[in-house]
């Protein structure tokens, strides 16, 4: 049997009382204390967990050991808190087996930080997610906020709570939480009025007042100092260790994430902030006529801020409590309060306000965690009550919290003492019986509903008449004086008739933990829990919804004549009911033990926990675990569970299921003292066997893991083989299709194509013969087009073409000659004759009708030229016309004399009185006068003579004398001779036989031969009566006849003397040269 880690190893002490040898008071405190002092807190009795409280942190709830003790076996690891979690989380979700974790211990012994270490754990292992995790936060979160409302510093402890708790936390089948459920027990209200010494109130009141901002704080009208509020006690008001303003920040923060709304979180305050006013307000007396005190309220300030505060009337709350009102069936009666009176109905209310907050916090915490779904839930209880305790003044609250713990001890007893030897009796089992104190009897004492103490007390509240709290000590004195656990001054049992620690007003009461007195005040009051309907009225009546929410029952409508049930009994139903939940589920106890009564760290009392240990029965619970068997179960689960051991019982055993399980446990070869048969049950005597046959499971799911594994590996590869099998065959089929498919169409393509051809070859050949005939056709047709065109063409012809071109061609001609000329006429030269400018022709076709324009224009400028001519100056033209007709490129002189103007009478002959006398001897008018040289015509030299001509005559005269030489009358002159050179000679030659041919003809040379031959030539022409002209000869040589001899003139071009005149000379009789220079350019 082999475990790999046990508590066994390294162990301090031991581990498991259970293994503690020799087993005594003393070992088991000296074992407590071993491992105490080396800080192991935590030690087993069997599967119970006793827990020391260390009284300072240790580093033993990390992350790291929540890992460490997850999944693991429970007896694996050292002692550890953890390890109880786990195996009741792990039974819960494994085994479906609904789990409560009862804590207990006396006040200060741990049990609010255990249900926290569980509350913890189950939330770090069990499963994640974002739903998950809120759910998580906020049943975590619930924590601070019912702590900040429900605990408070008491002398045992500082953080003690003052209410019972009980949480259902619900998972679902895989082991996530969904939500939770709490029920809150009897909150010790009478702490909101009144704290004994050494004690505080409530931690919320001190929260608020270091914590809130001063905003918040002037909203609630409150102030920071304690010391202003009745209901604070002032000598304890800061606790060592406890911040309070951090813890405030921290409530709210908790509140929020829990699902408070900000006007919720506000109407809290608010109300707390109203309690803390309350207990401000004072009440005096004030006499009547009757000789009665009422009383008035004494300042009316903190009332006013009360009731501002909450919303509620003033008058109302300030009358109801000077008054009270008594309905009894149809009576109404008011009657007035005394000032005790008042502080009652003060604090009364004050307890209901605060009492009726704190359930009201519960019921909306439960909203916000509650499960969302209605499936069936798994559940694990954590029971955190307050622990047993006992004061100097112990009251009611005591009492219920002490009748609590005895209930709670008593299941203990009954789960873990009574209950298990029973089983073995009824089982079948040898045992020796092991005696252990059962509180049963007490708790009768105090529960039975004929005699107990609450029934004593119910009666009495219920009873008419005068009731006090005397009268019920008187009832119990004769009820319960035989009681062995009930002891009184004045009851009949005469043995406490001395016994001065037990004082006249108080009853003590042997619980299992030891001996409490109560003093019976206040009992009464407590158990009816009276509130003056008044009271309640003017709350319902207030502007604040959640006010009016505590107080349903000042509803006016809703009058209730039935007393309300009474704390005690409302106490003992729902812890009854608590009981029996408890018994439905599977218990894990975690036993809390102080170490001592100074919250010191360190110390170990030895009296005290030894007080504990007897108390709690812890020394029963190891000799029965000793002499019991640590494990049974019914032999079918058992059966069901270890079937897998042996082959026998594998998979299916047959027979009955306790032969099944002897047949496994032989095979195991178990040793038999280790386990026994009991009627329905084995019982395994040692954890060890246990764990063996846990590890043989493990070990064999583990083979069975593998097998199903190997198997369903096995299966999942050949259904995949088959599938692939299956697969490739379809492929296959697919593929060969494809591929047959392929090669159809690559030989129908291939068919395609060599039809294509043939088909574009056959078709080819039909289009060219088609093509063919189509061309012959179109040759036809065009042939028979242009022969049809040339037809009608020929035709047409002379109606179209030939005239329409004629006509654009005459147009066109137009068009250019109309341009032309408008062009011309824009571009005409200046009107002088002499301009030689002329457009440029544009086209070379109007070539001569460009030159004819021209000219026709010269001729008409010309013309418009002469016309403004005088008849003088137009003879004078005349004149150099006929020059021009005579001489022009006949006589090189000519062109000289183009310049000079005809003058004619040189000599001004009728002027110069020198030729007077010549003048006179012409009749006509002299036309010319000029003076020439007459050539000798023996030597060619000249001689001057006067040259006159008239329109009939030429007349020589002697150009000194003026003497007439020669007349000549021009019908004898037959021509004139002159030389194509540039020399002045001319012969005039006569005709022969006239008069004046005697002489012969005449050689002369004139300056103005042009003139004188022109002006000859005219006068001749004019004169001749034959109309003959005068013959003009122009040659180089001509004969003139000298009296009998024809001489020859001839002209030569030579340089003469007499540098550009010409010379003549006689070269012989028949030949007179003259030389001419040659005309210079
Ligand atoms: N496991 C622990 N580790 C460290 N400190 C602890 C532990 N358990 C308890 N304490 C200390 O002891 C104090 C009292 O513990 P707790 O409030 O749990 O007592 P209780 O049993 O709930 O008392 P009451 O019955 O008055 O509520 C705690 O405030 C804390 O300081
Ligand atoms: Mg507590």
């Amino acid at each position: 049997m082999e475990v790999k880690t046990s508590l066994l190893d390294n162990m301090i002490g031991v581990g498991d009382m259970v293994l503690l040898e020799p087993l005594s008071e003393d070992s088991f405190l000296e074992n407590l204390k071993k491992r105490f002092d080396h800080n192991e807190i935590y030690t087993y009795i069997g599967s119970v967990v006793i827990s020391m409280n260390p009284y300072r942190s240790l580093p033993i709830y990390s992350p790291e050991k929540v890992e460490e003790y997850r999944n693991r076996n429970f007896y694996e690891l050292s002692p550890h808190i953890y390890a109880l979690a786990d195996e009741a989380y792990r039974s819960l979700r494994d085994q479906d087996k609904d789990q409560c974790i009862l804590i207990t211990g006396e006040s200060g012994a741990g049990k609010t930080e255990a249900s926290k270490l569980v509350m913890s754990y189950v939330a770090a292992v069990c499963g994640k997610g974002q739903e998950v995790n809120k759910v998580k936060e906020q049943l975590l979160q619930s924590n601070p906020v019912l702590e900040a409302f429900g605990n408070a510093k008491t002398v045992r402890n500082d953080n003690s709570s003052r209410f019972g708790k009980y949480m259902d936390i619900e998972f679902d089948f895989k082991g996530d939480p969904l939500g939770g459920v709490i029920s809150n027990y009897l909150l010790e209200k009478s702490r909101v009025v009144k704290q004994p010494r050494g004690e505080r109130n409530f931690h919320i009141f001190y929260q608020l007042l270091s914590g809130a901002s001063d905003d918040t704080l002037k909203k609630l009208k409150l102030y920071r100092d304690f010391s202003k509020y009745n209901y604070l006690s002032l000598d304890s008001a800061v606790v060592n260790g406890l911040d309070d303003a951090t813890s405030f920040r921290t409530v709210k923060n908790a509140m929020q994430i829990v699902g408070f709304m900000e006007d919720e979180i506000r109407s809290v305050l608010e109300l707390v902030a109203a309690v803390l006013k309350l207990g401000n307000i004072e009440f005096k007396p004030e006499s009547r006529c009757n000789d009665t005190d009422e009383s008035r309220v004494r300042d009316k300030n903190d009332l006013k801020e009360m009731c501002e505060l909450l919303g509620i009337e003033q008058t109302v709350l300030e009358r109801a409590f000077s008054y009270r009102t008594v309905e009894a069936k149809l009576e109404k009666v008011s009657t007035t309060l005394n000032v005790a009176q008042a502080y009652y109905a003060r604090d009364a209310l004050a307890k209901n306000l605060y009492s009726r907050l704190f359930s009201w916090l519960v019921t909306r915490i439960n909203e916000s965690i509650k499960a969302q779904t209605k499936s069936r839930h798994k559940v694990m209880g954590v029971l955190d009550i307050y622990g047993f305790e006992i004061f100097e003044d112990n009251s009611f609250e005591q009492f219920i919290i002490n009748y609590c713990n005895e209930k709670l001890q008593q299941i203990f007893i009954e789960l873990t003492l009574r209950e298990e030897q029973e089983e073995y009796i009824r089982e079948g089992i040898e045992w020796t019986n092991i005696e252990y104190f059962n509180n049963a009897v007490i708790c009768d004492l105090i529960e039975n509903n004929q005699n107990g103490i609450m029934a004593m007390l119910d009666e009495e509240c219920l009873r008419p008449g005068t009731v006090t709290d005397e009268t019920f000590l008187d009832k119990l004195n004769t009820v319960c004086a035989e009681h062995q656990h009930f002891e009184s001054r004045l009851s009949k049992n005469s043995k406490f008739l001395n016994d001065h620690s037990l004082p006249h007003s108080c009853f003590r009461i042997q619980h299992y933990a030891g001996k409490v007195l109560y003093c019976v005040e206040g009992f009464v009051d407590k158990n009816n829990d009276l509130l003056y309907r008044d009271l309640s009225q003017a709350m319902f009546k207030a502007n604040h919804s959640l006010i009016k929410e505590l107080f349903p029952e000042g509803n006016p409508s809703k009058v209730n004549l039935k007393r309300p049930p009474t704390a005690g009994y409302q106490f003992k139903s729902s812890v009854g009911t608590l009981m029996k939940n408890l018994q439905t589920k599977n218990p894990n106890y975690i036993r809390c033990i102080k170490p001592n009564d100074k919250k010191a760290a360190h110390i170990f009392t030895p009296s005290l926990v030894c007080h504990q240990v007897r108390y709690l029965g812890l020394m029963e619970n190891v000799r029965v675990r000793r002499a019991g068997y640590a494990f049974r179960q019914p032999y079918g689960p058992c059966l069901e569970r270890y079937k897998m051991l042996c082959k026998r019982t594998w998979p299916h055993w047959r027979g009955p299921a306790r032969e099944g399980v002897e047949v496994l446990m032989a095979d195991l070869q178990v040793p038999t003292e280790e386990f026994s048969y009991g009627r329905s049950k084995i019982f395994i005597r040692n954890p060890r066997t246990l764990f063996f046959l846990e590890e043989r499971r493990r070990q064999c799911l583990q083979d069975l893991a593998t097998l199903i594994q190997k198997i369903y590996r096995g299966w999942k590869c050949r259904t995949h083989f088959l599938l692939m099998k299956k697969s490739q065959v379809v492929v296959a089929a697919w593929y060969r299709r494809y591929a047959q498919q392929k090669k159809y169409q690559r030989i129908k393509s291939a068919t395609t194509v060599v039809q294509s051809y043939a088909r574009g070859w056959q078709a080819r050949k039909l289009l060219r013969e088609l093509k063919h005939q189509k061309r012959c056709e179109e040759a036809v047709t065009t042939i028979a087009a242009y022969w049809h065109g040339t037809q009608v063409r020929r035709e047409y012809r002379k109606f179209f073409r030939a005239n329409a071109g004629k006509k654009i061609y005459n147009f066109t001609i137009q068009r250019i000659m109309q341009k032309y000329f408008l062009g011309v006429k824009r571009g005409l030269p200046c009107m002088s004759p002499v301009d030689k400018n002329w457009p440029a022709r544009p086209y070379r076709f109007l070539d001569a009708a460009h030159a004819q324009l021209r000219s026709i224009f010269h001729l008409w400028r010309c013309k418009k030229y002469r016309s403004q001519f005088s008849e003088e100056r137009k003879a004078v033209y005349q004149e150099k016309l006929e020059a021009s007709e005579l001489f022009k490129d006949k006589k090189s002189l000519y062109p000289s004399s183009v310049s000079q103007p005809f003058k004619g009478d040189y000599l001004e002959i009728s002027k110069n009185p020198k030729y007077q006398k010549l003048s006179n001897c012409v009749e006509e008018k002299v036309l010319l006068a000029d003076v020439v040289n007459k050539i000798n015509r023996a030597n060619g030299k000249g001689t001057s003579r006067i040259l006159l001509l008239t329109k009939k005559n030429v007349v020589l005269a002697d150009q000194k004398t003026g003497q007439v030489k020669a007349s000549v009358a021009l019908p004898d002159l037959i021509s004139v001779s002159v030389s194509t050179q540039n020399d002045g000679f001319f012969a005039l030659k006569l005709k022969e036989g006239s008069a004046s041919a005697v002489k012969g003809d005449f050689l002369l040379s004139s300056e103005h031969l042009i003139e004188t031959i022109t002006k000859l030539h005219h006068i001749g022409s004019t004169a001749s009566d034959d109309g003959e002209q005068l013959d003009i000869n122009i040659s180089d040589e001509f004969l003139v006849q000298f009296k009998q001899d024809k001489v020859c003139v001839k002209f030569i071009q030579a340089a003469t003397k007499n540098g550009n005149s010409a010379s003549c000379k006689r070269k012989n009789n028949r030949l007179l040269e003259v030389s001419v220079p040659a005309a210079t350019a």
